[in-house]
């Protein structure tokens, strides 16, 4: 894993959106994986800015975003289908038929989740996938668990990650009780993983993925396997890691 550590948010943010406009310049047809929740919104933004200032195009970009709730149509305020129109795909030239979500509204939750499986290795797998973590080592929304589960799937979503999500809605009863999330496996098959958490809150969370036991129960640890990790964290984030193992930026 490659650890780097800067003061803020902001420092964070600008790192992570010169590593994936990197990756489109090196392979303007690249396949990339996308992640919701706060931490990657600066991220998105310097993206923009890198589009806006005609320095990257994503004409030929593919999306495959990590997860999505049950229920909520693509237009609820929540849902990240909706999150992600509006702080990324509306602002720059992603094409529509580029853009994959997995489907909060399906039929047959395995045949959803076999679809966007096969999707993924029909354009060739992830190239660079954007991952945040969640309070209790949660990536996608692959939670806690006994085993490492391994393709996308059906999750049932843990107390603590509805409450921490609760800020989107109205009420914590709001929030679906179920997401389905790329597994564990999909995310692993990533040819590149870039992770970024800023925030005191995730400061155990980061320990435990870095130099923790691995094991299901801290999905994050998994990542310790992957041969081309990239974590970028804040000063608050990184408060637990030793120091030997980061290199703090400026
Ligand atoms: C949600 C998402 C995760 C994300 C996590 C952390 O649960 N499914 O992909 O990493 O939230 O979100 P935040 O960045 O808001 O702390």
């Amino acid at each position: 894993m490659v650890i780097k550590v800067f003061g803020d948010y902001d420092a964070v943010s600008a790192e992570a959106a010169k590593l994936v406009a990197g990756q489109i310049l090196k392979k303007p047809d690249s396949v990339l994986g996308l992640a919701t929740g706060s931490t990657p919104i600066g991220l998105y933004q310097g993206l923009i800015k890198y589009f806006n200032n005609k320095l990257v195009s994503f004409r030929d970009v593919k999306s495959f975003n990590l997860d999505e709730y049950v229920g909520l149509s693509p237009h609820h305020e929540a849902s990240y289908r909706y999150f992600m129109d509006h702080q990324l795909f509306r602002h720059v030239d992603l094409k529509e038929q580029n853009i994959h979500m997995l489907s909060g509204h399906f039929g047959d939750a395995v045949g959803e989740c076999e679809r966007y499986e096969h999707l993924i290795e029909k354009a060739g797998g992830i190239d660079l996938q954007v991952l945040g973590i969640g309070r209790n080592g949660h990536i996608g929304f692959n939670e806690p668990a006994d085993n490492f589960p391994g393709a996308t799937h059906l999750v049932e979503l843990d107390r603590p990650t509805r409450e921490d999500n609760a800020r989107f809605f109205r009420s914590i009863e709001e929030v679906p009780t179920h997401a389905l999330t790329m597994g564990i496996r999909s995310i692993m098959k990533a040819r590149k993983i870039l992770l970024i958490a800023t925030g005191k809150a995730k400061a155990e969370a980061v320990w435990e993925t870095v130099e923790g036991r691995i094991r299901p129960q801290l999905p994050a640890s998994i990542l310790q396997l992957h041969s081309d990790v990239t974590l970028l964290l804040d000063v608050e984030a990184a408060s637990l890691l030793s120091e030997r193992l980061y290199v703090l930026e400026s």
